[in-house]
């Protein structure tokens, strides 16, 4: 029996989750797939209704769970990134989830806003490194408000953080039958510390000879997804660099609508959760597309081992979105849960 923490969070988060949750109660009654889940209130409401944001106790209960599905946190009545920090980069680090994964692949030719691309032209990973750069909270602000104000945010890497990113990645492409091509995008050029992930790059790659190492500063990198997105098989890169080309990915595949993220221990709780936030101008409002909370369920499938339910879901997703079914993955196209009844129905369908 798998056990699953559900963090709802704010805005459109509990309209997503709850649509992802009837998914996967239809696939678990077809594959067996058995779990049980335990909610947990943090986000805004809570918030201001008792003043806590994530307390530790919370982190300890997590770790005796085998996933964390979240939906997304943040509220305008809350101070910007003040929820984020405590509960998204709480958990992250928190539970040392070193990487973070971002699946980029079409499903249908008419979601791609390149001109002819088609759906085997664009499919690859971003394996983003998830607790360090320049999220590791160094720095601060001096002399604010003032006109001899100083801001400072330091950019953190370690070796075996670096290392241990840079080996799922290889391994990753190890494991896919596609180009077998590792790219690392950095901006060692012009920030020169950057040379650790280089050298780090072609060592652990040695372990890996049937691996290409390529190699694009982050800015080449924007450019060469949208000029010829098929060169991309899985791309190693920092915590900031990976947390914006992923937005250029999302675009790429449709949108913020389809896009989700495994934040990964491999072999450890991990926490899986569509990458747009909480859009609190559509909260429940019924118009917040499902999908990329779906994606979530469906990469969290996948890392608790049933394949066949993970198979299901993509496949469910896939469907609805080739068929218009789902017509858009833009709000208000079709009403959140109308997009949940058609997965249901794809995922039934699928299985025969
Ligand atoms: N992981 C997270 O929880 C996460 C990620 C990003 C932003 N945030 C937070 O969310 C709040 C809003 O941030 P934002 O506006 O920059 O980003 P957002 O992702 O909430 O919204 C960006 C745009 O995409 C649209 N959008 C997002 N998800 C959608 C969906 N499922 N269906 C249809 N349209 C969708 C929104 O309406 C908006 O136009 C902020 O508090 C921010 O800090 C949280």
């Amino acid at each position: 029996m798998h056990t699953i923490a559900v963090l709802p969070g704010d805005g459109i988060g509990e309209e997503v989750v709850r649509e992802s949750l009837r998914v996967l109660e239809t696939v678990s009654a077809i594959t067996g797939f058995s779990y049980r889940t335990e909610t947990y209130p943090y986000g805004a409401e809570h918030y201001l209704k008792t003043g806590e944001t994530f307390p530790d106790s919370a982190l300890r209960e997590m770790k005796d769970h085998n996933a964390i599905l979240l939906g997304a946190i943040g509220d305008p009545r809350v101070e910007t990134g003040y929820l984020e920090r405590a509960i998204i980069a709480g958990v992250r680090f928190g539970l040392d989830l070193y990487v973070n994964l971002r699946p980029i692949k079409l499903y249908a030719e008419h979601l791609c806003p390149l001109k002819g691309v088609q759906p085997e032209q664009l499919d690859f990973f971003v394996v983003r490194e998830n607790t360090e750069g320049a999220y590791v909270g160094l720095g601060g602000l001096m002399k604010k408000g003032t006109p001899d104000e100083v801001a400072v945010c330091d950019m953190v890497w370690t070796r075996k953080g670096t290392e241990r990113v840079i080996r799922y990645a290889y391994e990753l492409a190890q494991r896919r039958a596609r180009a077998k091509r590792v790219t690392l995008v950095d901006k060692a050029n012009a920030i020169r510390p950057m040379d650790l992930w280089t050298r780090t790059f072609e060592e652990v790659g040695r372990e890996f000879p049937e691996i290409e190492q390529d190699h694009a500063y982050v800015d080449a990198a924007c450019m060469w997804m949208v000029k010829t997105p098929a060169w991309f098989d899985v791309v190693v890169t920092s915590n900031l660099f990976g947390d914006i080309i992923t937005d250029l990915g999302a675009m790429l595949q449709g949108g913020l609508g389809i896009a989700a993220s495994g934040n990964l221990h491999p072999g450890r709780v991990s926490m899986f959760e569509p990458i747009h936030g909480s859009a609190p101008k559509y909260k429940g409002k019924n118009v917040a597309c499902p999908v990329a909370c779906v994606m979530a369920v469906q990469m969290m499938l996948d890392y608790l081992g049933d394949a066949d339910g993970a198979a299901l879901v993509e496949n469910a997703i896939a469907s609805a979105l080739r068929t218009k079914k789902i017509p858009s993955l833009h709000a208000g196209k079709i009403p959140t849960d109308r997009a949940g009844d058609v997965l249901v129905e794809e995922v039934k369908a699928q299985a025969g």
